[in-house]
């Protein structure tokens, strides 16, 4: 009688052993697992905890062997249990985010080069395309570069130094200073290289004028320098034709107005009509023979023109921009539109 007592319990406890195997394996998630928690092993009213009671009803000398069943059988729905746990918890952790890849990516955010220096990438561009090569020059300058080797002697009022900006650095009667002109170039390239030459060189320039919606403390230009044997103001103004059609588009009118430079002979001012309309561009001339002599250069064996335009002014005419501060406001709904 009481050999069928135990052999019951040990069945019932392999019930409930294959039924919590059972539950823990179907479970998909921590509540599923929790649920057959507290129904098997729940300390108050689990199925474990009703067949400890039940013990009780064993014969006395069942009771060692049942006890040990019941034990085992505890410790195997526990190690049930901790395996469940630890499965659904590594799924968690490693498990692949929910990412739909059929979904359109995020678009990345591309920005553009700023409208003045599109305007010199484009200048250098149609330069080179008429056989000038691009070169650069230092934008702390000496006097000599800035000044002397371009006729600009020690009382012209170009030197005035409240109109440029000199360096606080002792170097007594040759202070340095920011260029106040990109004409510092011809002077830097005719002294490194022998003609013929065709340069243009593209840069900032600095002056202290108040800023205004034709003035900027600094601003860019355009220098150009073409020095070969038999050049005339012809080939100038045909240069400058050229360049302003194709950069503006059309057919670009070029006017010379007789003028003063000290650093060309004869001098011009530049004024090109597009639209209707003539705007001052910049200076112009011959290579004055005291600037070829300066840089060793015979002025008898060779001649040449120069040209200086204003890179703000040219960049406001193509794109009808009104006032030079907007291209230094940083301001991306302005910067945007080009
Ligand atoms: N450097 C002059 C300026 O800043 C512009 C200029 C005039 C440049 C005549 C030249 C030139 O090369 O020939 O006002």
């Amino acid at each position: 009688m009481s050999d069928v007592a135990l052999e019951s319990f040990r069945a019932e406890l392999e019930r409930l052993r294959a039924e919590a195997a059972a539950a823990l394996a179907a479970a998909r998630d921590a509540a599923a697992v929790e649920a057959a928690r507290v129904e098997f092993a729940g300390a108050r009213s689990g199925r474990l905890k009703a067949l400890q009671k039940s013990l009780g009803g064993l014969a006395a000398a069942d009771k060692p062997a049942g006890g040990r069943l019941f034990n085992e059988a505890k410790a195997a729905v526990g190690d049930l249990l901790v395996a469940a746990q630890a499965r659904l918890g590594a799924a968690a952790e490693v498990g692949p985010p929910p990412v739909d890849v059929t979904l359109p990516g995020a678009p990345v955010a591309l920005g553009h080069l700023h409208p003045i220096t599109q305007t010199i990438r484009r200048v250098q561009e149609i330069m080179g395309r008429l056989g000038f090569e691009s070169v650069d020059g230092p934008e702390v300058e000496d006097q000599w570069h800035n000044f002397e080797a371009l006729a600009i002697p020690a009382e012209h009022p170009a030197r005035d130094p409240l109109d440029n900006f000199y360096l606080a650095v002792a170097r007594g009667a040759d202070p340095l200073l920011l260029r106040s002109q990109t004409s510092t170039v011809q002077i830097r390239v005719m002294e490194a290289r022998k003609p013929p030459l065709r340069i243009v060189s593209l840069g900032r320039v600095y002056r202290p004028d108040t800023a205004d919606a034709t003035h900027y403390p600094m601003f860019h230009q355009v220098e150009g320098l073409l020095v070969e044997p038999g050049t005339t103001m012809a080939h100038l103004k045909s240069v400058l034709r050229l360049f302003a059609s194709s950069f503006l588009g059309g057919d670009v009118h070029v006017r010379f107005r007789p003028s003063f430079f000290p650093f060309t002979e004869p001098s011009v001012e530049v004024d090109m009509e597009w639209g209707g309309r003539w705007v001052e561009m910049g200076g112009a001339g011959m290579v004055d023979p005291a600037v070829l002599e300066a840089v060793g250069y015979d002025p008898r064996e060779v001649s040449g023109f120069a040209f200086g335009l204003g890179v703000e002014r040219i960049a406001a005419r193509r794109y009808g921009v009104a006032d030079i501060r907007d291209f230094y406001r940083n301001d991306v709904r302005f910067l945007r539109q080009f």
